[in-house]
């Protein structure tokens, strides 16, 4: 294999790439983010990978949610507290009634840049460059939007940097103390769901009161005080994650410092293609998006290119085919993985297979369809022996109106009434926390069998 460098990238095919019309500001705008400070320290990503290596034992779970793209106008505090709160209330909830670690990894602080399924948009005879994320070009239907416009980085830049800065303040002064969980509720959430919700505060409470009698509480222990909950974006703008790309001092290791965790799409895992190539190079733990189209070969060499040492942590393979598809594409693919040897986390994104458009002209996704390609992720990784070690989705922590179906009962007429997402229809609330409660029973059904891989893993 040829050397990796930073910009090694550029010598392979590259897509989903915007067009800037003005290359020389680009160059001026990355040059000017070069000497920004990084948004993560790598030894945060390093963490990140050991906790990632024990989920590959079976000793944890992965939660990584958030929007599908963040966006400029969606912007603001309370915004970010409520993302947060439903992936501490989705971590409680696995904790509690499924006594698994969890490892929380958000959407988050720089998730902008979209693949789009076409490079162009058409609206009443006009057509225009697609939208490709609040970092390229805007949203609104005009040439003058829809032109990529390399300023936008700054403001991504600017917007991730303080999002993170309240996401460190939120999980390490005090929001994320355990004696706080009925300050995570959000008002909308259905009776059904806060009620078993409340049987979980309450176990906790009882659980807390008596650690409290022994002489342990939250102002003697860090761990019941503060949680650690690391950002992560796909890796496809590529200029500006080369920009972000840092050595560490510490080990003289590439890191790219946008994120603790970057993933590559399932439109850009060409073996022989840019992302790859500079993904390769970076230390950071990574993601792999598996649709339909992945054959077990290719993910093989996949696996050997990204991951040559076979490093725990590093790769976690995130599958997403479509609720009716999983029980024909995924079991090749573990079989390929478990055949040699490959240490990887398998989560499942139940998400982005299973997108429709209502007929109401909205993008949205049956809630049934997403229980059921998890329910279907694990009674594969059950049938096969492996551990289903994951969660990856599309959710917020506003009331939206964007996914059909769930204790709320969103039809297809009611989605005009708070669709507010800047690409895919997302999870709300109320969903997302109905999903945790799914994913618990799933893992205490597997509990046994999971049990017993982790003993024949160590
Ligand atoms: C995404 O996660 O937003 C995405 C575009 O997913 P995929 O690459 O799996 O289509
Ligand atoms: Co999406």
């Amino acid at each position: 294999m040829k050397k990796w460098t930073i910009n090694s990238w550029k010598k392979f095919p590259v897509k989903h790439q915007p067009n800037y019309v003005d290359n020389k500001e680009l160059e001026l705008v990355l040059s000017k983010i070069q000497k920004y400070p990084p948004l993560v320290f790598a030894g945060e990503s390093r963490s990140l990978k050991k906790a990632l290596a024990q989920v590959v034992e079976g000793k944890g779970f992965l939660l990584q949610g958030g929007d599908c793209a963040e966006s400029f106008a969606e912007f603001h505090p309370d915004n970010i507290k409520d993302t947060f709160k439903v992936i501490l209330q989705m971590s409680l909830v696995l904790t509690a009634s499924a006594s698994v670690p969890v490892v929380k990894v958000g959407r988050i602080a720089g998730q902008f840049s979209k693949p789009r399924s076409a490079p162009t948009e058409k609206k009443d005879g006009k057509e225009l460059p697609s939208y490709l994320g609040d970092n390229i070009n805007g949203m609104d239907f005009n040439d003058k939007a829809r032109e990529p416009d390399a300023k936008r980085l700054f403001r991504a830049y600017s917007q991730s940097a303080s999002t993170l800065n309240l996401l460190r303040a939120f999980s390490q002064g005090g929001f994320a103390d355990l004696r706080q969980v009925h300050l995570w509720n959000l008002g909308f959430i259905k009776d059904k769901t806060k009620g078993k919700y409340k049987e979980i505060e309450d176990k906790i409470s009882d659980a807390l009161s008596f650690m409290e009698a022994c002489g342990i509480n939250s102002d003697t222990n860090r761990r019941l005080r503060t949680v650690n909950f690391y950002t992560s974006h796909e890796a496809l703008l590529l200029p500006f994650e080369e920009a972000m790309t840092r050595i560490d001092s510490t080990t003289g290791e590439y890191h790219d410092t946008s994120a603790h965790f970057v993933w590559i799409g399932d439109r850009t895992r060409q073996p022989n293609g840019a992302h790859v190539e500079f993904c390769r190079g970076i230390k950071n733990p990574l993601g792999l998006k598996c649709g339909p189209t992945l054959k077990p070969k290719e993910l093989i060499e996949l696996c050997r290119i990204l991951n040559p040492e076979n490093e725990p942590g590093r790769l976690t393979l995130i599958s997403r085919f479509g609720a009716d598809k999983v029980e024909k594409f995924l079991p090749d693919l573990i079989k390929a993985v478990k055949k040699e040897g490959l240490k990887v986390v398998w989560s499942c994104d139940p998400m982005h297979g299973n997108t429709i458009k209502a007929a109401t002209g909205f993008k949205t996704r049956p809630f049934e369809n997403v229980l059921k390609e998890v329910k279907s992720f694990f009674a594969v990784h059950q049938a096969e022996g492996s551990y289903a070690g994951g969660l990856h989705i599309e959710m917020t922590g506003q009331d939206v109106t964007e996914c059909t179906g769930g204790t709320q009962k969103i039809s297809e007429k009611d989605l005009s009434n708070r669709y507010r997402t800047h690409c895919d229809p997302r999870l709300n609330a109320d969903q997302a926390l109905e999903l945790a409660f799914l994913i618990s029973e799933e893992i205490k059904k597997n509990s046994k069998y999971s049990k017993k891989i982790i003993q024949a893993a160590s």
